[in-house]
């Protein structure tokens, strides 16, 4: 079986690649990444897969890398995922996420190809959510706060528009935040324990910079999510169904940077960076997993405070 990732280089994509290279060595195993791309998530697994060069905005360039995999199935993470970005750059997020994703459908539809799809849709797509909405089942309204969240509701309902159109087997994952080792350091949990970490190391003033601390994300570890983006594609799930991958817990930003600082023994000064403030914030995300649970049996395995533990640890091992 031919297993195709986009954005293989990037945080999900690579941690994806380990689980399918540790636990189906049957897979044959492809990426794709853009041109420069850093590797060194992937350092360790290159010589495991086949790696292809492909600019996802190049309708050319997706068909003949498509035509030349024939993938049964396509983990589509390749995007622009730092929300902050989408405001200073608008319509880069719109071309990256919303036709990059064109482009895929679009080769397949024209190679006559028929693999699975999972596409990397966003809790970000609920946005505005009130608090008698939570948990948040898959029917809540979609009230995108960020250019960001536009792009994933456009690739969500293209997900929907190409199944009921074409009968493409795409499979829609409405993930929540994530993370773990190998995280960038600009998304919060690695953004306040790299400051955390070289703050231990001496390397700057005791003093964390922050932004918005009341807002509540509901985290699951990378590794478990990657998992259930895996089993989303295992035959249990329904093709043009939406799905949340959560865990069904929230913590506000500042449970998270206290949890943090509680894991490091220095002496810290919190300040608030008005940089770090957003045009809108989304005030809460508490996802319902009920649907995804029920069809695949997924449920997170990793604790929320092993996480953290591991973002400290990744980022001591990297801070000089
Ligand atoms: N990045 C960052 N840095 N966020 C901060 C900071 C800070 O210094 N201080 C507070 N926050 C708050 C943000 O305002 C936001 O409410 C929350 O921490 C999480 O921010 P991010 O880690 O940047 O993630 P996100 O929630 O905006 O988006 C992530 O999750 C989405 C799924 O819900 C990204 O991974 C998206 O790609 C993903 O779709």
């Amino acid at each position: 079986m031919k297993v195709l990732i986009t954005g293989i280089t990037g945080f999900a994509g690579s941690h994806l690649a380990d689980y399918i290279l540790e636990n189906h060595p049957d897979v044959e195993l492809y990426g794709v990444y853009r041109w420069r791309s850093r590797t060194e998530n992937i350092e360790h697994v290159l010589h495991r897969f086949t790696n292809v060069e492909c600019d996802l905005r190049d309708a050319n360039n997706v068909r003949s890398v498509l035509d030349y995999i024939r993938p049964d199935k396509i983990f589509h993470l390749a995007a622009q995922s730092f929300v902050p970005s989408s405001w200073r750059a608008p319509s880069e997020s719109l071309d990256t996420n919303i036709i990059g994703q064109v482009n895929i459908f679009e080769a397949i539809k024209e190679l006559k190809i028929d693999p699975w799809i999972q596409i990397a849709c966003s809790s970000e797509e609920y946005g505005m959510v009130y608090s008698n909405e939570v948990p948040i089942l898959e029917s809540n309204p979609l009230r995108p706060l960020s250019p960001y969240a536009v792009s994933k509701v456009g690739q969500d309902f293209l997900g929907y528009q190409y199944f009921m159109s074409y009968g493409m087997k795409i499979i829609r994952t409405r993930g929540f935040n994530h993370t773990g080792p190998r995280r960038g350091d600009v998304f919060v949990c690695s953004d306040f324990a790299k400051q955390i970490v070289s703050i231990e190391k001496k390397r700057r003033e005791p003093v964390i910079y922050v932004g918005n601390l009341d807002a509540r994300r509901d985290f699951t570890d990378v590794r478990d999510m990657v998992r259930g983006y895996w089993m989303a594609l295992s035959g249990n799930c329904d093709p043009g169904e939406v799905y949340n991958i959560c865990r069904g817990k929230c913590w506000t930003i500042q449970q998270v940077l206290d949890m943090l600082v509680s894991y490091s023994n220095v002496d810290i000064r919190i300040e608030k960076d008005p940089k770090r403030l957003r045009p809108s914030d989304v005030p809460i995300l508490l996802g319902d997993n009920t649907r995804f649970s029920k069809a695949t049996g997924w449920k997170p395995e990793i604790s929320f405070e092993q996480t953290l533990k591991d973002i400290l640890d990744y980022w001591r091992q990297r801070v000089n």
